[in-house]
């Protein structure tokens, strides 16, 4: 299956669900039949033509006259689908597996929790270590012309040429081979993005086989949903950039091309051709730039994430309110409350700085212009013990050792907290994870840290896939505590 390729539709690239990496290569000519940029039909058919008036009043009205429940994103799947504009297939013609822009939605539902959505995207940084990436910068930036907040990562790892950026943008595609990478679904960018807003803009800049290239990626879920697309169009430009100006490459036609560029700037915050090209500005020679605006509402109609409260933070309000404020005579729950086991639910500082545990030599994740702090909760326990098992594996995998540190937090006995931290390929998956019932008191201030690369985690890299290994190693965690608490108490 080709990966971007539209040739009955408009003249935009479609997603497309993978069946096989290998075959998503291309030719050499270049990327897949361009964005699927088609041969037939005009660019003023393009898209349903983008009803947009004035320069960048979608960024403005983008949710004009929309009610609530298309901005709060568990909501936001719920639109009638009409009759397909889509023409059958004719004789002899195959016909490919399409994508709903609904799918794209009910996709990201996967992540329950909007942190989760920002850790994939700092996990395709991280993943660029291994391409030159010294920095993933996270930031509040104000493009929208209505003011309102939009999310933009910046990295400066490879970067992706134009075939890397349809894969990028399609589904399932991943193109990450080696075994110590956090990605492997091919999944993590279009369901983080789609989780926490209803649009992402992607700029990237690479060199690959001597060639400069940057293009532009629009993921627009409003534009999708607005124009009735049945399937995922994806608008997609590319600049040769090696020379000393930056050439449109064009796979198809010039006006094919256009079509592309007007749809992005229809439905960005970006007005002109100029303004899109800035953007590339705070790229420099590698690395790739993701804008997600129209952020999701929650609930009650107020931004789920809050930038205010904090200027070097970004705080995730509902979970940040739970349970009420704290009264000054409940002094046990507000110390609970300000330890980093539930800060991390809510504080992103908090939660990148026990994201990775392995502390990064040549790399910072810089939040709203501070750089975070690393910290493995295992270096401050007390009378901590380092705890070795063999999980019992299939008999054609290779022997392995798990190791787990395990021992008192430092506010023991004082502090309610226990639980494991269970990374994968050195990704917190699982935090503060409870092995031992809820209201038992043994175990209480016992804290374990390892890394479980044996085990698959799920979709979402919150959980661990209900594997029998998983199981043995959820009892066997639950036996290490009662031994550590029986010994040491
Ligand atoms: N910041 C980035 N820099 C360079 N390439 C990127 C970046 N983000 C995504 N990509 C490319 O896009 C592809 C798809 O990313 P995506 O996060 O959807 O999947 P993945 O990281 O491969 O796997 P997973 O679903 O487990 O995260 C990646 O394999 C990578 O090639
Ligand atoms: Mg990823």
């Amino acid at each position: 299956m080709s990966p971007t390729h539209n040739s009955d539709k408009n003249d935009l690239s479609v997603v497309e669900v993978a069946s096989d990496d290998e075959d998503a290569v291309p030719s050499a000519a270049g990327p897949p039949s361009n964005g699927g940029l088609a041969d037939k039909s005009s660019p003023a058919s393009t898209a349903q033509a983008p009803q947009k008036t004035g320069a960048s009043n979608l960024a403005l009205s983008a949710y004009e006259g929309e009610s609530i429940g298309f901005r709060s994103f568990w909501k936001a799947g719920d639109y009638a689908v009409g009759p397909s504009s889509k023409p059958a297939p004719f004789e002899g013609h195959l016909e490919h597996a399409r994508v709903h822009p609904k799918f794209l939605h009910s996709n990201a539902t996967s992540h329950k929790w909007a942190f989760g959505a920002i850790a994939e995207l700092v996990d395709n940084a991280v993943d660029e270590i291994q391409n030159g990436a010294t920095f993933v910068k996270i930031d509040k930036i104000d493009v929208m012309e209505d003011n309102s907040p939009a999310l933009c990562f910046i990295d400066d790892g490879g970067g992706m040429d134009p075939e890397a950026i349809r894969k990028c943008m399609s589904l399932g595609y991943s193109s990450k081979k080696s075994k110590t990478t956090i990605g492997q679904y091919g999944n993590g960018f279009k369901t983080s993005t789609m989780r926490l807003g209803a649009d992402a803009i992607v700029f990237s800049r690479a060199t690959h086989s001597g060639r400069a290239t940057q293009s532009v990626g629009l993921l627009s879920y409003t534009f999708l949903r607005r124009t009735g697309q049945d399937d995922v169009i994806v608008p997609m430009i590319d600049f040769d950039i090696s020379g000393n100006w930056a050439e449109p490459i064009i796979y198809n036609t010039h006006d094919d091309w256009s079509a592309n560029l007007q749809t992005i700037l229809d439905w960005s915050p970006f007005t002109s051709k100029e303004e899109l090209m800035l953007q590339f500005d705070d790229i420099g020679s590698h690395g790739t730039k993701i804008i997600i605006y129209n952020l999701w509402l929650n609930d009650e109609g107020i931004y789920e994430l809050s930038f205010d409260d904090d200027a070097e933070d970004i705080m995730l309000r509902d979970e940040a309110n739970q349970g009420g404020t704290v009264k000054r005579s409940y002094k046990k729950m507000a110390e609970l409350r300000s330890h980093v086991s539930y800060r991390l639910r809510f504080s992103l500082r908090v939660y990148f700085s026990m994201l990775y545990l392995r502390k990064f030599s040549n790399f910072k994740i810089i939040l709203r212009g501070k750089p975070v702090d690393q910290f493995n909760i295992a270096d401050e326990l007390k009378h901590s013990e380092v705890v070795r098992y063999k999980p019992q594996q299939a008999i054609a995998a290779k022997e392995v050792t798990v190791v787990t540190t395990i021992g008192f937090i430092k506010e023991a006995p004082n502090l309610n907290v226990s639980g494991f931290n269970v990374y994968h390929k050195n990704r917190l998956i699982k935090p503060f994870w409870k092995v031992v019932p809820d209201g038992s008191s043994k175990g209480m201030g016992v804290v374990g840290v390892l890394e479980a690369n044996f085990i698959e985690p799920a979709h979402d890299k919150q959980d661990f896939e209900r594997s029998l290994l998983f199981i043995r190693m959820e009892a066997r965690l639950k036996q290490m505590t009662m031994d550590y608490w029986f010994v040491t108490v």
